[in-house]
């Protein structure tokens, strides 16, 4: 109930998407024990003998839930977060490792070509805006060396059928929360609700409920994602899916189904 109250007034202390990322509670919830998702350790896999001659960046780090995975391997490693209070908890964490305040739609403190590999994990990159994620693409591109590696999660827009279906757990109370849950959901996003339903458009902003309904997320059809990455000047793009890691085809089912996928492509100048 104590870390409830926090929140409610954590959240009713801040007023733009920005100052979530400060929010102390928020910290805390991405102090978590270190993991990683499963399309994120087939990655590491695949990079393992790799990475000892590559310069890594690892954007929107948040308290380093990647860090202590990959920065051991890597030759270099940098970790960048646009929320100051992240970037502290980094750096007490990880004194090893150089971790900066930076905002992902402008870099300016890395010159062009910088990295080999840059990853931009759990969907950070959704809390942008469509133009500033453009920007970001644009970003991560020119400081990425030539065929160097791009690896990041989106929200999936195909899958949000899903989010409306009631998640019944063991649980008694997640009979109440569903319902509430669902009904919160269609009230604050009435002003996309039609195309929520609809499904036509090629990517949404909109508020899935994520911390509280107090962030709103962009969803992108994965042929939407594929057409973007390709604009900014990236190539050989792979999807995988979240589910279980694996790269996956345009007709997988896991593109209709994963609530969000990783994308790996490789940037060419
Ligand atoms: C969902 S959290 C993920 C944190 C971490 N990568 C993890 O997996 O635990 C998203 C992080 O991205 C950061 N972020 C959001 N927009 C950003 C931007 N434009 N530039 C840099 N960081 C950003 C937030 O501050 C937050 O720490």
């Amino acid at each position: 109930l104590k870390k409830r109250i926090n929140w409610v007034i954590g959240f009713s202390l801040f007023k733009s998407k920005e100052g979530l990322w400060e929010l102390p509670e928020i910290v805390k919830t991405y102090s978590m024990k270190p993991f990683l998702f499963e399309p994120e350790s087939t990655i590491l896999s695949m990079l393992r003998n790799d990475l000892q001659s590559m310069r890594m960046l690892d954007i929107g780090v948040g308290a380093g839930r990647t860090t202590s995975s990959f920065a051991p391997l890597a030759l270099e490693y940098v970790g960048v977060d646009s929320s100051k209070a992240m970037i502290r908890i980094c750096r007490q964490k990880y004194p090893r490792y150089r971790f900066e305040v930076a905002d992902a739609k402008c870099m300016e403190l890395f010159k062009d070509e910088s990295f080999d590999f840059v990853l931009f994990s759990f969907n950070g990159i959704d809390c942008a805006t469509h133009e500033e994620r453009l920007k970001i693409l644009g970003e991560v591109h020119r400081i990425t060396r030539n065929k160097g590696l791009f690896f990041f999660s989106t929200h999936n827009l195909n899958s949000t059928w899903k989010l409306y279906l009631p998640k019944l757990q063991r649980d008694p109370l997640s009979f109440v929360h569903e319902p509430l849950r669902i009904v919160l959901m269609r009230l604050v996003n009435s002003g996309v609700w039609q195309e929520l339903r609809t499904r036509k458009s090629k990517y949404l902003i909109f508020n899935d409920g994520a911390h509280m309904f107090n962030l709103k997320m962009y969803y992108v059809t994965p042929h939407e994602q594929v057409r973007q990455l390709t604009d900014a000047g990236f190539i050989n793009i792979k999807i995988y899916s979240n589910s279980d890691g694996r790269e996956i085809r345009r007709h997988s089912r896991e593109i209709e189904t994963d609530n969000w996928l990783y994308y790996l492509c490789n940037a060419v100048h």
